[in-house]
């Protein structure tokens, strides 16, 4: 078959910062012809060699395997070297917004402070943790079976992508971040590893596990396909098979949820909210009330119910680790 290369014009809004002599950010704007042959990294070089020589960014491999190349294109947390300007336009229509991950981080334009993520990374001890016999007499091996519960966590290169990619990074400073769970899955999976502190410290409240609001973002930009999300959710299911999960808004919901599946065999989300959020309901009441009048709530007797709710409850019972 033939291949075709088309051409189309876009418009790029590109953020503009340099920490040493703007006060503010900025955009400066752009019209191209853009090739379907082009990925966004193809649009950062054009910019910087062909109007200004100024523009700043990251890029090595070229290859999607560094993550260095990573920013964010209309609000999405992208690798500029793999992404395609085609399904960007697909995406996004031909007006795009190019800017840094975490523009509260921007240092010059493109280029962000990392500083945080090597901290996080630190934080969450990243190394197995075990009485070292200074003179063993045979090497203490990992059989493949038991390597084969890192889930490739081990794979991870640091490139802090995922970190500058989360939103709750970017809201919260005390926010441990993707990369640094990731780390911390690698270690709590490994057989050799007995840390006593290590969950407990992904645990908490505000840093911890439970404040990842599962946007899937550090799942999309990471050239190791890592999955972290992934791996936060096996940190979920960790702290509560070994009963170490407190009751809080976001474990109320994850139990809230399977009681509601096996009451009915369909989700209440009226009845999720009440259970996970308890008293402090009453700040969601006006937008309850107002979905309420507009017919989107419906009373617990107009529920639906599934019809074969025997399966679903061996199902749940089955499969379900969510305890306190
Ligand atoms: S899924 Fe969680 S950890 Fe990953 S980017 Fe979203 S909030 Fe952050
Ligand atoms: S999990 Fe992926 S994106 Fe995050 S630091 Fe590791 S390699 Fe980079
Ligand atoms: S330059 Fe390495 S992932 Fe893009």
């Amino acid at each position: 078959m033939e291949h075709t290369i088309t051409t189309q014009k876009v418009k790029f809004k590109v953020f503009r910062f340099n920490a040493e002599e703007d006060y503010l950010p900025y955009y400066d704007d752009y019209e191209m012809e853009v090739t379907s042959e082009e990925v966004v990294l193809d649009i950062l070089n054009r910019i910087k060699w062909d109007h200004d020589g100024s523009f700043s960014y990251r890029r090595s491999c070229r290859h999607g395997i560094c993550g260095a190349c990573a920013i964010k294109v209309n609000g999405r947390s992208t690798l500029a070297c793999k992404e395609s300007m085609n399904d960007m336009v697909d995406l996004f229509g031909s007006e795009l917004v190019i800017e840094p991950l975490s523009k509260k981080r921007a240092v010059k334009d493109m280029i962000i402070d990392k500083s945080d993520f090597w901290e996080k990374h630190a934080a969450i001890q990243p190394y197995v943790v075990t009485d070292v016999d200074e003179a063993p007499e045979m090497e203490n091996l990992v059989s493949p079976h038991d390597a084969e519960a890192l889930d490739e966590a081990d794979l991870c290169i640091q490139c802090g992508a995922c970190h500058y990619a989360c939103p709750a990074v970017e809201v919260n400073d005390d926010f441990f971040g993707p990369a640094a769970f990731a780390a911390a899955y690698r270690f709590e999976a490994d057989v050799r590893d007995e840390s006593e502190t290590r969950l407990m410290d992904v645990n908490q409240m505000g840093q911890g596990v439970w404040d990842c609001v599962k946007c899937f973002e550090c799942r999309e930009v990471c050239p190791k396909e890592i999955d972290p999300i992934g791996k936060i959710t096996k940190l979920h299911q960790k702290l509560f098979q070994e009963g170490k999960a407190e009751s809080n808004v976001a474990t109320r919901h994850a139990v809230g949820f399977i009681h509601s599946i096996a009451k009915r065999g369909v989700l209440d989300e009226g009845g999720l909210v009440l259970y996970s959020e308890g008293p402090a309901i009453v700040k969601h009441l006006p937008v309850a009330f107002k979905m309420f009048t507009k017919g989107k709530i419906p009373m617990p007797w107009q529920l639906p119910k599934s019809d074969n709710m025997d399966e679903i409850k061996a199902l749940v019972k089955s499969s379900t680790t969510a305890k306190f």
